[in-house]
């Protein structure tokens, strides 16, 4: 068995991945951490996961010795530090290496990086565009929730060479924001409400347009509109484009580009995309749509964002990393109603 850490096991994503490693056949989870929980049992903290033997130990003064990897569930610009002080494999689900270049990071987050020294030896963890870096690597940078969500909208037609305006429409839930409380995040104020948030200056922007260049070969722009909707999971984006193809020749390309991808389901002519059909589940739906009077393809995707957007696919990048197969502990449907 592998022997797994989780510093910032108390939030939403540290909580994901105990629910989901808890159906591992080859990981355990060793050792969480939290600074505000110290000596709590997990059930403390989570009743939901009252039957495990877990108590939370203190990240800044702890060695990570005898882990095999260790998750980072924390805010951007903590994880780097972490990083530094363990020598093994490291899977961060925030921003702090999903960019190879320290000054983009800098830009979009607003502070330095804390470890640039490691981003050589970091890969994005977008296991459907580089699945064989991933397996080489010792440090992942967990995609963002929005850009797993748009990322993967879009590569068939970028990688077939589409060229032409990108605009973007997404919406999410409140789990995206995280436990930490806000005054936007209260139940009166985000309860029967919704809007746009950051509107093009949201900093998952940089990231979408780096790795979107690198799957086009060239650079590209995108606008980017973000939405806060009174839901607890999911989120839907809702891509405009040109029609350079026809709808059957891109239903062709996103068909064959994902045949063989066991979490992409690319949904029949007809079928809705919702939420509902990917919530507490790994899959991502994508739908290909024309608007045949303004002459527009328009591609719409969903995902949980607790779990392809984040923990289900730090595990999916974990098997990678440890030769297991890719699938295990995220082959669960979709919880319906
Ligand atoms: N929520 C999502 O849908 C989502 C999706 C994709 C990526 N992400 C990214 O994943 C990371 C975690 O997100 P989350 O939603 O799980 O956040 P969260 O619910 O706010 O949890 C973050 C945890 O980090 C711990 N923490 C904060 N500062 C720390 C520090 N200096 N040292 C050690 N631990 C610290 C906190 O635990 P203690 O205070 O108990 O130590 C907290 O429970 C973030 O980088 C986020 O951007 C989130």
């Amino acid at each position: 068995m592998y022997k797994i850490g989780i510093v910032g096991a108390s939030g939403y994503t540290g909580a994901e991945l105990i629910r989901l490693l808890n159906n591992h056949q080859s990981v355990k989870v060793t050792k969480i951490y939290s600074r505000n929980h110290v000596g709590k049992s997990l059930g403390e903290v989570f009743p939901a996961y009252c039957h495990s033997s877990l108590t939370f130990l203190d990240p800044e003064e702890d060695d990570f010795k005898d882990l095999d990897l260790l998750f980072l569930a924390v805010p951007a610009g903590v994880a780097a530090t972490y990083a530094k002080r363990f020598k093994g494999k490291v899977i961060d689900l925030g921003a702090d290496f999903r960019f190879q270049d320290a000054d983009i990071y800098e830009k979009a987050y607003g502070q330095k990086h804390m470890a640039p020294e490691l981003l050589p030896e970091a890969t994005y963890g977008l296991p459907e565009l580089f699945r064989d870096k991933i397996k080489k690597s010792r440090i992942i940078g967990n995609p963002g929730c929005f850009p797993t969500s748009i990322i993967l909208a879009l590569a068939p037609l970028l990688s077939y060479g589409y060229t032409g305006d990108i605009t973007i429409s997404s919406l999410s839930g409140a789990s995206g924001a995280g436990k930490t409380l806000a005054e936007g995040q209260h139940f009166a104020h985000r309860n029967e409400n919704f809007g746009p948030y950051k509107v093009g200056n949201h900093r998952h922007t940089p990231e979408i347009e780096s790795i979107l260049s690198l799957v086009a070969n060239k650079p590209q722009q995108v606008v980017f509109v973000p939405h806060l909707i009174p839901t607890i999971r999911g989120i839907v984006s809702t891509i405009y484009l040109e029609k350079n193809v026809s709808l059957e020749k891109a239903r062709q390309l996103y068909t064959e580009f994902y045949a063989n991808e066991f979490f992409v389901r690319v949904r029949k002519p007809g079928e809705n995309i919702e939420t509902k059909n990917v919530l507490v589940s790994n899959f991502v739906d994508l739908q290909i749509y024309e608007d045949v009077h303004a002459n527009k393809l328009i591609i719409v995707s969903a995902i949980d964002n607790l779990i392809k957007g984040a923990s289900g696919q730090a595990i999916q990048n974990m098997n990678l990393l440890f030769n297991l197969p890719e699938t295990e502990a995220l082959e669960a449907l979709p919880v319906y109603p």
